[in-house]
This record gives structure tokens, sequence and C-alpha cells, in this order.
């Protein structure tokens, strides 16, 4: 009888866990999402008002924008840092979903989000990777680009994890550099090592590069040259119990390695701060993680050391964080519901899905200045030390011609202008 009751409570329990992380966090997520959208930007009740977005989008924003056409990505040839790694992953992992409809966002390729009030501001919508300041800052928040392509990070992922619990180090674990920016990232990453030197027992928490800032808002305190540890690769992450998530290095919002702790069947501390990526509503402090700052950590630690309960529902919570939000599909669903609520909001289907309207739209602009973005040769891209995107360029950028249908139309609007100019000067 006991054991029927008890039964009975457990899958109680995991059906109101499941609704909370499952469809209850959707919920918020998608709530969040309209919101940033309704609340940062006037609605396009009609055709003027979609015209005016474009429009400032392909002439006023021209090294921002990102165009998804008749299922193909475009930007400019001046888009900002096609060089580096992240604009490529970004721009790869849209190529790797299904097609998407039509549509078009400027992007603040920045850690912080910060560019989206700064330049574009209510003209036209902007997708950030993060909100250092919390989800009021201008923007909408798009997936960070270092999952790459959503069929290799996916299956990369789930190969994580494998180490069974009985064989995990109890101790929470934290691998990354300090380096020299004045950022909460930084202070946050000094704090928890200095913590974590103090009680060994506890952490596993060591810097493998150690730059660390010298400004006023920061001091060392502690000596931590010697709180120096050996590189582990993502893969072998599962080998702890709890691992712990601090701010990034650069900004002091989002880490790109909050991405591969949630697979890990491991208990999740994320260090507190203001920042938000695009799933941060559907976490709940205590259920799906546990929030630790400088003067909770040590605590949070050893309660997970000592308490079997808290810690197995917070790695079975982590990995359905993982499961609903974090996995491929997951990452795809998302992008979809993005779009589709982009299109309702700004009206893309009257400007973008009529040739006529978009050809309109596109007089005065030098076609030879956009670019059309391809998939290339990804394989590469993966590190299998890392388990991460780590190098290499998976986009390819080409110059367009007559047989692309972007600049085919354009080509016209360009001819359709001087033709109808001439045609006022003779009339005058
Ligand atoms: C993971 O850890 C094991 C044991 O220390 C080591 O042999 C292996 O090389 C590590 N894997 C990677 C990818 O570094
Ligand atoms: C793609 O990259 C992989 C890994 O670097 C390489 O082995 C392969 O030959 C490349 N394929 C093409 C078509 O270039």
């Amino acid at each position: 009888m006991k054991c029927v009751s008890a039964l009975v409570v457990i899958a109680v329990g995991q059906r109101t866990t499941q609704a909370a992380s499952g469809s209850e966090g959707w919920a918020s997520v998608r709530e969040e999402l309209r919101r940033s959208i309704r609340e940062g930007y006037p609605a396009a009740v009609g055709r003027e008002e979609a015209r005016g977005y474009a429009w400032q989008m392909l002439h006023e924003f021209r090294s921002m924008f990102v165009l998804n056409y008749k299922k193909r990505l475009y930007a400019s040839a001046g888009h900002a840092s096609m060089a580096k790694h992240k604009v490529h992953y970004f721009f790869s992992m849209l190529l790797s979903m299904r097609a998407l409809p039509n549509f078009m966002a400027t992007w603040d390729v920045g850690a912080r989000g910060t560019e989206c009030a700064k330049t574009v501001g209510t003209r036209a919508p902007c997708l950030v990777i993060a909100k250092v300041d919390g989800y009021q800052q201008s923007g909408v928040l798009v997936p960070n680009p270092y999952f790459a392509h959503i069929d290799e990070w996916d299956a990369r992922a789930r190969t994580w994890g494998a180490t069974p619990f009985e064989r995990r180090d109890p101790r929470v674990f934290w691998r990354g550099a300090v380096n020299p920016h004045c950022s909460s990232g930084n202070a946050a990453r000094l704090a928890a090592l200095e913590i974590a030197s103090r009680h060994p027992k506890l952490f596993d928490v060591k810097w493998t590069a150690f730059d660390p800032p010298r400004c006023n808002e920061i001091d060392v305190v502690a000596d931590l040259k010697s709180a120096q540890g050996a590189f582990v690769a993502v893969s072998n992450f599962s080998r702890y119990a709890a691992l712990l998530n601090l701010p990034g290095t650069m900004g002091g919002s989002y880490s790109r390695n909050l991405n591969y702790l949630w697979p890990q069947g491991a208990a999740i501390l994320l260090w507190n701060s203001k920042a938000v990526e695009w799933y941060y509503p559907a976490l709940r402090n205590g259920e799906t993680h546990l929030g630790v700052d400088r003067g909770s950590l040590a605590a949070a630690a050893a309660t997970l050391v000592r308490d079997a309960t808290i810690l197995q529902n917070l790695r079975a919570r982590a990995t359905r964080v993982f499961g609903s939000f974090l996995c491929g599909k997951c990452l795809e669903r998302y992008w979809s519901d993005l779009v589709e609520a982009l299109r309702a909001h700004f009206r893309f289907d009257l400007v973008l899905d009529d040739d006529a309207q978009l050809k309109n739209l596109l007089v005065g602009l030098d076609c030879d200045d956009l670019r059309s973005i391809d998939l290339g040769n990804w394989s590469s891209f993966y590190d299998d030390t890392h388990a991460t995107p780590h190098t290499g360029h998976p986009c390819v950028y080409s110059r367009l011609d007559d047989t692309d249908p972007l600049y085919a139309l354009c080509r016209a609007a360009q001819l359709d202008d001087v033709t109808s100019s001439e045609i006022s000067s003779i009339v005058r």
C-alpha cells in the first residue's frame, strides 16, 4: 500500500514538472517574444507602414539587414563583421533549418544587444542574442549562433551526459578564461574562483587562461594564480554532477558555455545577472537551476553534495530544458514562431510576398552590393576537441547575377526608374 501511494506521488510530481518546462514554459517564451515585438515597434496596419519598415532596412540599415526571400538568405556586402565566425554561424544556423517564409530584420552582431536601441530604435525589427540589461531592453531575442547547424548540434548534444550518476564527481565544475575586459562577466569569474579556492571539496572551478582586468569596479582579493585547471572537453563535462555557468567575459551577458551545459545530465548553477536569452522566461530558480551569486554559491554547492533529492530534481529538470528548448528541433520551432510573429506585426506578406511591391522598394539600391548566403562545407567547423563550432566559416557569400531572383528584380527596378524619370523629363 505504502509503495503504491509513493508511486502515485512520484507520477504526479513528474507530470507537474513536465508541464512547467514543457508547454507552460513555451507559453512564457512565446508571450515574451510577442511582448517584445508588440511593445517595441508600432504595428504595420497596412502596406504603407510595411513598406516603411522594409525600406528603412534596405536603404538605411544596409550593413545590418538580413533578408529571407524565396527560400534564400541575403545580406549586403558590408554586413558588419562578415569575416567573423559569429556572423557565419548565425547564417548557417538559419540555413540548416527548414525553409522559412519571407521576412526581413536587422541583426545586432554584439554580445550585449545594445546596438538595437542605439542604432535601430523603433524604426525596424532588430534581433539580438542577449539583452544585457534584461527583457525591457530594445530588440527581439533570437538564439545565439553557436549551435551553427541544428542537426549537427543535436546529434552531438545527444551523445553528451553519458556518465552514470554513480561515477560522477560530486563537485561543482567550471572551466574558462578570465580576460582584461572590465565586465561583470570577469567580476563574476574572479568571485567564483575565489570562493572555489576556499572550498576545494565542493568545487572544481578553475581557469584555463588568466589575464585579470585592472579596473576600479573589480577588485581581485585572492591570489588566484594557482587556480589553474586543465582543459576539459565539452564531451567530458558529464563527469561532474553539477555545472556552473558564469556570464560571458566580453559583455557580461550571455555565455556560449551555457548551451553545452543543459544536455549534460547535471544540475545547473546560473550566476545571477540581469542578462537574458530567448528561453529564459521558461527558467525557474530552484526548479530548472539554482541561481547563485557571491553570497550563495558555497551554500548552494554544499546543498547539492548533501541533498540527493534536490540534486536529482535539478538534474532531471535541466535535461528537460535541453529537450524542450535547446534541442535542434526546439531552436527551429522558436525561429518559426519568431518569423511568423514578425510577419504578422510588420506585414511582410504585403511587401515581400509581392514582387511588384518589393521591386518598388529596391529602386535606388546598389544591386551589386547584395550578397546571397549559402551553406558551404560545414563539416570542418565543429571541432572534436571542443565539440563546438570552433573554427572555419561555413557560409559562402556570393555576388549575384541575373539568374538570382532578387538581383533580377533589383536590376529591373533600376531600369524602370531610369525609364520613368526619362519619361517625366520628356513630359516636362
Ligand atoms: C575525456 O576524458 C578522458 C579521461 O580523462 C580522456 O582520456 C579523454 O581524452 C577526454 N576526451 C576529450 C575529448 O578530451
Ligand atoms: C569538407 O571539410 C572536410 C573536413 O575539413 C574535408 O574532409 C572535406 O574534404 C571537405 N569537403 C569538401 C567538398 O571540400
